[in-house]
């Protein structure tokens, strides 16, 4: 009898250390998952450049809503916003006032000097040592090697301006981008 109510605890046992272990799994896994959910997101991007686009804010910090915009500017104007990365980055608008499909990275490629866009002149022309680019970003005077960093621009069914990283052929130059 003994030894058969000793064989009878061996499931008991069994079912113990099973309940057990679930009791543990149940009541350390949310613990668990609380510290393990930020710890792992302290290593993804921000939110606003998951999926690879990143909102563009206005000079205030505020998001872009494109009607806003193309209601607060001329045809032809072409004003910086901030865009991937935090770098200052025009948006254009043509001559038919509708929102460019290409947003330019302001920053110089010689120095690193935030390039304005003189009208007059139909370029973008850098103060700090005189390089010149088109109106398309491209370089025409040096000391600039290269031309300003292109993104996409996207508006989403929110109306909100976003920029996607352009990874594709230069299509001024027909090269590889050289900021990817
Ligand atoms: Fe623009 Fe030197 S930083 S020309």
């Amino acid at each position: 009898l003994g030894v058969a109510s000793r064989a009878d605890d061996v499931p008991d046992m069994e079912r113990r250390s099973l309940m057990n272990t679930i009791l543990l799994v149940g009541g350390v896994g949310p613990v668990m998952t609380g510290i393990l959910v930020p710890y792992f997101q302290f290593f993804l991007p921000p939110t606003a450049e998951l999926g690879g686009a990143t909102e563009a804010r206005d000079r205030k910090g505020d998001a872009v809503v494109a009607a806003e915009w193309l209601a607060s500017h001329k045809a032809g104007d072409r004003d910086l916003v901030e865009g991937i990365h935090g770098d200052p980055t025009y948006l254009v608008l043509d001559d038919d006032k509708k929102l460019g499909t290409y947003a330019l990275n302001a920053i110089c490629t010689h120095l690193g000097c935030i390039v304005p866009w003189n009208k007059a002149a139909n370029k973008y022309m850098c103060p700090c040592h005189g390089s010149q680019y088109d109106a398309t970003g491209k370089v025409v005077r040096g000391p600039a090697p290269l031309s300003l960093a292109l993104s996409h621009v996207v508006v989403d069914d929110k109306d909100a301006v976003k920029l996607e990283p352009w990874t594709e052929t230069d299509f001024r130059t027909g090269l590889d981008p050289w900021w990817v």
